[in-house]
């Protein structure tokens, strides 16, 4: 996997159509502060890869002004290499984290560094060394995955050379055959797509990988894929990955750590197997990532905190948790 640490040249932004929110991919060449990414996980040296410290950003939702703590005082760190999780119910706030560690909003309170990189001062060199995945990722829906995937490295400025056979690479990794790689976009399925954004995404070799829930919606199948693709990633150790997700299971699977996002609070945050070894001591609990989940949010991960009572009159002003 190539996951690079080469500087390489500015970029500009692409625009590419696709986004239900008009959001496009926040891009740029990977440029690697300090030193090299790689290597045992959670290395000491050099700044983590990304520092939240009190973060809060709010909404002013509907006729009535009703503000949101979207993401309420919210501080986690996370260490070069590692594979951090959060896990919340739709409307928890994980979409509005990932979007504020991407320069995609702008932080009320609080601050944010990637590598060092303070994302409000110095958001350029926070987009080199980013780059996100989004549940409705951008695309050029007529352009095949190959088109797209060139595009991408050109505006990251790669060698078109070479960029074929990486690309054909990764997607095979994914699971995605040779054969569909010529066709336009929009004639795949969206765990097809699903699997392009991440390949376009890994190929531009970010230091810092954000997934916003990667296998949600997805069918069973991608889903699997997806998943193993992100352990081998894991393996490799040369990305730093944060991850959003709902899925119990697969944050288990996946991550080294996990924060647990409840109505914009971080609630708790441990190993998996440290949490569910406090559920047993601490409550007596099976120690499972469920009875983690029931404990410190009092509800089941099925619950959608956007559906709660006395949410309804403002239904139809609030965004989707995707995008
Ligand atoms: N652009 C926005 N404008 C207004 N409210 C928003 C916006 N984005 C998110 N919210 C609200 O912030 C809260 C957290 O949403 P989000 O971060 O999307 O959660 P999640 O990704 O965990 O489902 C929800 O109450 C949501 O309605
Ligand atoms: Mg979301």
């Amino acid at each position: 996997m190539a996951i690079s640490t080469e500087p390489r040249t500015t970029p500009t932004d692409p625009a590419p159509s696709g986004s239900s929110q008009g959001e496009h991919e926040p891009v740029g060449p990977t440029r690697q502060a300090g030193p090299v990414v790689g290597g045992a996980r959670s290395r000491a040296d050099g700044p983590p890869a990304l520092l939240v410290d009190r973060v809060t950003k709010r909404f002013v939702l509907g006729r009535r002004k009703k503000v949101v703590n979207a993401v309420d005082d919210v501080s986690l760190r996370v260490a070069r290499g590692e594979v951090y999780g959060i896990l919340g119910a739709n409307g928890g706030g994980k979409s509005t984290l990932i979007r504020l560690v991407s320069t995609l909003l702008t932080i009320d309170e609080g601050r944010i560094e990637v590598f060092g990189h303070d994302v409000a001062r110095d958001e350029m060199a926070v987009k080199r060394v980013i780059n996100r995945v989004s549940v409705d990722a951008a695309f050029f829906k007529k352009l095949s995955p190959y088109e797209n995937l060139v595009y991408a490295a050109r505006l990251y400025g790669m060698p078109a050379s070479g960029v074929r056979v990486e690309a054909e690479r990764i997607l095979a990794r994914l699971g995605l055959g040779r054969s569909r790689l010529g066709e336009p976009l929009e004639q795949l399925s969206r765990g097809m797509q699903q699997k392009v954004a991440i390949a376009r995404a890994i190929l531009t070799s970010p230091s810092l990988l954000l997934l916003d829930e990667p296998t949600t919606g997805l069918d069973p199948r991608s889903k699997l894929d997806v998943q193993a693709f992100i352990e081998e990633l894991r393996e490799e150790h040369d990305a730093t990955i944060v991850l959003t997700t709902h899925d119990l299971a697969e944050a288990d699977r996946l991550c080294d750590r996990l924060a647990i996002l409840d109505r914009g609070r971080l609630v708790v945050e441990g190993t998996p197997d440290e949490l569910k070894a406090r559920v047993r001591a601490e409550h007596g609990l099976s120690p499972t990532l469920d009875s983690v989940f029931m404990t410190w949010t009092g509800r089941s991960l099925d619950d959608d905190i956007e559906d709660e009572p006395g949410d309804e009159d403002d239904a139809s002003l609030r965004t989707k948790g995707g995008g």
